[in-house]
């Protein structure tokens, strides 16, 4: 008969990271993490972090053992905190349960704790093993990462385009690029990331909704790049905004600039009226040429001091508590993005569809870049399949 292999700590840590990947959606600006607890080579317990504020993972196993957990091993994807937060440090009960070993899939930034949780379980005389999956375990909270060692939230681009690039016909319809599964997984994206942002070009055209569809799902925060606050008060972010957290960027001079040359309401009016349907107005500065860094990799051209700080305004968001966000455009907001360098990471749906067009949108407009080898690359690329339609992602490559 053959024998069941014995299982080594790559296993059980695979096994913390699924349970972990269970708080997508629920936990941030906490990371996921998961826990497993090991006795006698039996799983007596798992846990994870199941929603912000909540227990975190190991104490959720602990406090759900079939047995003892005296002399167990515990594996979990991150490193035990140590620190009280809204609930107690995980290293307590760590050390309170008499574990043996603590097998840890990489250390937390948080400088709270960063290397102090495992010094603490060691004085304790508890072995620790550091590094089991590292890359898998970073991977999973890369946003969480970002938003500890940059205090700016991790920017995904999302953006729907045909096998010619375009992401919507010369007249601006764009509904829909792509099939059902690929929008299915457009609203996993949306359940995942705490914010979504889009310029006004884009609620002018489309006028979205913006949420998440997803069922069970979270609606992320709604940000909307609008200088001028054009924004219509009948457009559905502005009607649902008293349901879902809605945040209007703008730039208070050149709002009433536009508003005294329109020659209809006041800028205060609108002001007024937006924010009685629950809208949160956050006034940015325009990008400064001093500001930029250089060398940059995309043309600079005038036109694009005339933008919003887009570094300001993720710096404000960072300060509300967004960690992060996925940025679905369109291509002028996008490329202002992009040559900002705030993008981390990229989903580029491509439908087998060709709708040409010279006029017709592309994912990312501005000026672009003179040379081939200034390209902005991407690394640990990933193809997934939806229906016909495809997805490739990776990390922008720094
Ligand atoms: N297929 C897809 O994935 C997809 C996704 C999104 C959009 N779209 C399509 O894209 C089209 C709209 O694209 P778009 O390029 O015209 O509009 P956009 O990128 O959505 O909005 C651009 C506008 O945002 C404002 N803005 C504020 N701060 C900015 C900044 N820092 N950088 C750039 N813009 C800033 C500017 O207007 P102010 O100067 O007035 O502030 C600018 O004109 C629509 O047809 C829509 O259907 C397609």
């Amino acid at each position: 008969m053959q024998q069941n292999k014995k299982k080594v700590p790559e296993d059980y840590m695979r096994q913390a990271l699924e349970l972990a990947k269970q708080g997508e959606g629920k936990v941030s600006p906490n990371p996921m993490v998961g826990c497993v607890v090991v006795k006698d080579e039996r799983v007596i317990a798992t846990g994870f972090h199941e929603k912000y504020g909540g227990f975190h993972a190991e104490r959720n196993a602990l406090l759900n053992c079939t047995e003892d957990p005296q002399g167990a091993e515990l594996y979990v994807n991150l490193e035990p905190c140590c620190h009280y937060g809204k609930t107690p440090p995980c290293t307590e009960i760590i050390i309170e349960k008499k574990i043996k070993k603590v097998y840890v899939g990489c250390l937390d930034s948080n400088p709270k704790v960063a290397g102090q949780g495992i010094q603490i379980l060691r004085e304790h005389g508890i072995s620790v093993e550091t590094g089991i999956l590292e890359e898998e375990c970073r991977a999973l909270n890369e946003v969480f990462f970002y938003y500890m060692e940059h205090k700016q939230p991790f920017v995904a681009m999302k953006y729907a385009m045909t096998l010619d690039g375009k992401i919507a016909c010369e007249t601006g319809d764009s509904k829909w690029v792509t099939g059902e599964e690929a929008r299915a997984y457009v609203q996993c994206l949306r359940n995942r990331y705490r914010g979504i942002m889009a310029g006004i070009g884009t609620i002018l055209e489309d006028d979205p909704m913006l949420n998440c569809r997803m069922e069970g799902g979270r609606n992320p925060a709604r940000i909307i790049c609008d200088s001028k606050l054009r924004i219509p008060l009948d457009s559905q972010v502005v009607k649902t905004a008293s349901q879902i957290e809605t945040i209007v960027a703008f730039h208070p001079k050149e709002a009433e600039r536009y508003r005294a040359n329109a020659g209809a309401e006041t800028f205060e009016e609108v002001k007024r009226k937006l924010e009685q349907q629950g809208i949160i107005l956050l006034e940015i500065p325009f990008k400064q040429p001093e500001d930029m860094e250089q060398p940059v990799n995309i043309a600079q051209s005038s036109e694009n001091f005339q933008r919003l700080d887009l570094s300001r305004l993720l710096q404000k968001l960072a300060e509300r508590g967004i960690d992060s966000i996925l940025l679905e455009g369109g291509g002028t907001l996008n490329a202002s993005a992009l040559q900002e360098r705030l993008i981390q990471r990229v989903y580029a749906f491509v439908a087998p569809k060709l709708v040409a067009g010279a006029k017709a949108k592309s994912p990312v407009e501005g000026s672009g870049i003179l040379f081939m080898r200034d390209a902005v690359t991407l690394q640990d690329i990933e193809v997934m399949r939806f229906g016909e339609d495809l997805c490739m992602m990776g990390r922008v490559r720094r």
